[in-house]
Order: C-alpha cells, then sequence, then structure tokens
C-alpha cells in the first residue's frame, strides 16, 4: 500500500535529525553543516535551541549594551573587504587622549559601564602609549567601567603594557582560520601572526573574543565549519560573526554581498557549542537585513554595540563595512532587544 503521509514524516524526520546530535552534543561537520543549511521551520528549530542554551548560561536575559569610540581609522594593513585599508585614499585621524577620556566620563555619567575602543592596527611606539594612556586614565576616573581594546596585531610587549594598564577584553578576530582565504583576504598579514596574538592575548590573561567573517569571496561551507572548530580551540569568553559587505571604498567592492542566512545559523551554532561566551548581533546584520539584528538575538546573542562614543566628525572617517554603514540607532536596538523579550544591561556579563 502507498502511503503519502509516512514518506514526507520520514524525509522531514531525516532531515533534522542534526537537531538530537546537536542537543546531544554532537557537533560533527555532518551536522555542523546540515545545520548552517537550514532554513524556514527548521531554522526556527535551531534558533530555539540556541536561546536554551543561552538562557541556561544568561538566566537573567539580558543583553549587554557597549558603547564604541572609534579612536583612529589609522591603519598599516592592506585587506581587501576593509575601507579604512591601507592606501584606501580616505581622511585619516588619530583622537586625542583627552578626548576620548573625556567622552568615556561623559558615557559613565549616563549609566554605561562596558566601553570598546576600536582602531585601525598600528604598532607604532607612539600610538601604543597614547593607547596606555587613555586606558590608565579610564580605568583611574571608573574602575568598574569594563574596557574592551580591539586595536589589531601588536606585540606581547604592547599587549601586557596595555593589560597593566587596565584593559580587561580585547576582541582580535582571526577572521577565517583557512589559510588560503586568510591570506587571500589579507595579503599584508599571515594566519600564523594572527593565532599567535590571539594566543599570546589569553595568555596574557585577557578576556578575549574572537571570530570570523562569512559569505566572504571564495569561501565555502567547509571553511565556515573550520572556523567554528578552530573558535574552540582558543580559551576565548567572547564570539562573533559578520557579514561580508562590499563597502565602495574596498578592493572587493564589486564582490557580491554574503548570505545573511549563513551568519544567523553559525551565530545559532556559537551559542549551542560555546553556550556561556558573549555573542553581539552586529549591524552589518541589520544592514542585509531590516530586523537582522532581532533576528541575531532571537539566534542567541547577548551584546550589542551602542555607536554613541565617536564624535560625529569623525562617524563619517570610520567605514567599516561601508561608507553607507547602517549605525542603528539606540531607539532600534533597544526596540530589537524588548522584541526579543530580552533587557539592557549596562554592567558587563561577565
Ligand atoms: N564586511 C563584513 N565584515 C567586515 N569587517 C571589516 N570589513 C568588513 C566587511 N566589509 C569586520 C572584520 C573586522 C571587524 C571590525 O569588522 O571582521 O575584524
Amino acid at each position: 500500500m502507498l502511503s503519502v503521509i509516512e514518506p514526507m514524516t520520514s524525509t522531514h524526520a531525516r532531515d533534522m535529525s542534526f537537531m538530537d546530535s546537536l542537543r546531544k552534543g554532537d557537533f560533527s561537520r555532518s551536522v555542523l553543516r546540515a545545520a548552517l543549511l537550514v532554513r524556514d521551520e527548521g531554522q526556527q528549530e535551531l534558533f530555539a535551541l540556541a536561546r536554551q542554551r543561552r538562557s541556561e548560561c544568561f538566566p537573567a536575559e539580558e543583553v549587554e549594551a557597549r558603547s564604541v569610540v572609534e579612536i583612529s581609522n589609522v591603519c598599516q594593513q592592506g585587506c581587501h573587504y576593509c575601507s579604512m585599508a591601507k592606501g584606501s585614499g580616505i581622511k585619516r585621524y588619530v583622537m586625542k587622549p583627552e578626548a576620548v577620556v573625556e567622552m568615556a566620563d561623559f558615557l559613565y555619567q549616563r549609566g554605561r559601564r562596558v566601553m570598546l575602543l576600536q582602531s585601525g592596527e598600528n604598532q607604532s611606539k607612539a600610538w601604543i602609549e597614547a593607547c596606555t594612556k587613555i586606558v590608565s586614565e579610564m580605568k583611574q576616573n571608573h574602575p568598574d567601567q569594563e574596557l574592551i581594546l580591539c586595536l589589531g596585531n601588536l606585540s606581547e610587549a604592547q599587549y601586557v603594557k596595555l593589560k597593566e594598564a587596565g584593559a580587561d577584553r580585547y576582541i582580535l578576530k582571526f577572521e577565517s582560520s583557512v589559510k588560503r582565504l586568510y591570506e587571500m583576504w589579507k595579503p599584508t598579514d599571515t594566519m600564523e601572526e594572527r593565532l599567535r596574538c590571539l594566543k599570546m592575548l589569553v595568555d596574557i590573561g585577557f578576556k578575549t573574543g574572537s571570530g570570523n567573517m562569512v559569505g566572504m569571496p571564495g569561501q565555502t561551507i567547509d571553511d565556515i565549519i573550520d572556523d567554528l572548530i578552530c573558535m574552540g580551540e582558543f580559551d576565548l569568553t567572547m564570539n562573533s560573526c559578520t557579514v561580508f559587505i562590499p563597502g565602495e571604498a574596498c578592493g572587493y567592492r564589486d564582490e557580491p554581498i554574503g548570505d545573511v542566512d549563513f551568519a544567523f545559523n553559525l551565530m545559532a551554532l556559537m551559542r549551542i557549542m560555546f553556550p556561556n561566551r558573549l555573542m553581539p548581533t552586529t549591524s552589518c546584520l541589520e544592514r542585509c537585513r531590516p530586523g537582522g539584528q532581532f533576528i541575531g538575538l532571537m539566534a542567541g546573542a547577548n551584546t550589542v554595540t551602542i555607536h554613541d562614543g565617536t564624535p560625529e566628525n569623525y562617524k563619517a572617517m570610520f567605514p567599516i563595512y561601508s561608507t553607507k554603514r547602517f549605525a542603528p540607532g539606540n531607539d532600534h536596538l533597544l526596540d530589537a532587544v524588548a522584541n526579543a523579550k530580552m533587557t539592557i544591561s549596562t554592567h558587563p556579563l561577565q
């Protein structure tokens, strides 16, 4: 006898069997591949498991809010995906240390307890001395203001100096764990050097974040799986991913934009595999799909970056992703957080 219902049910069960594997902690490549590819109702199931894991580790359902100050766009690297690459022709700036410290103070008064200082990569002695001064003054003024740095590859002595000055965390994305891709996208750097820096940061005692980009030129699903495995090889406290946006001023400006669904699924997998790490819902998700940052929260994210720390005149000169960067306003982010049934925490979540 032919049954109409039977074969459909068993096909669905077979397609979704990766969910049982994920629940049991089986993160084999075939399971990760199926999870990265799932869409529609299956994708919602994946997100629900991610939220369950987040609730187990972060029962308060809070989102860590950080203010970012983009302290300089000077960069020594020539990454093809980045509009601030050396030689991109954009106007350069460096904020005065006093202005950064004042901004941190202003935001502290308004309740902000987590600050992110971000810049292009610049290993010059004068620059790292300026950063060290900023860090030590910020921490002297407000020891309970958690300070995250994102300044790229530096020497061990420079990382130690910044740590001793009081910085709490450091974000250094490995971008891709696949040598072929890393060196294609970042021809002025090597993957070995990047991973060496990442290991130094962990060993020095920073709470360290890292992650990748998805939807990049030449990248396959297998490469994204390698990135997930790489995230597990370091003792990280934060994970992140962005989706490729072809900025108008970058070398890859004519390449297609990345598929944001891979980023959402990757985020859900990061939450399921590394449940107690912090993970941002980034503005590039919103740029790829209206409501994207809300979806990021539904896929397990628990941090947001508020763009209220960079002076207006510098904002356009820090074209991360694109010169038309979507910088979500506070209200928009607050709505996304409320819709995800979460609340904003100005206090550090770790
Ligand atoms: N598209 C997506 N992500 C990007 N990043 C930089 N440029 C792009 C882009 N065009 C990411 C990198 C970098 C972080 C600050 O932003 O991962 O480390």
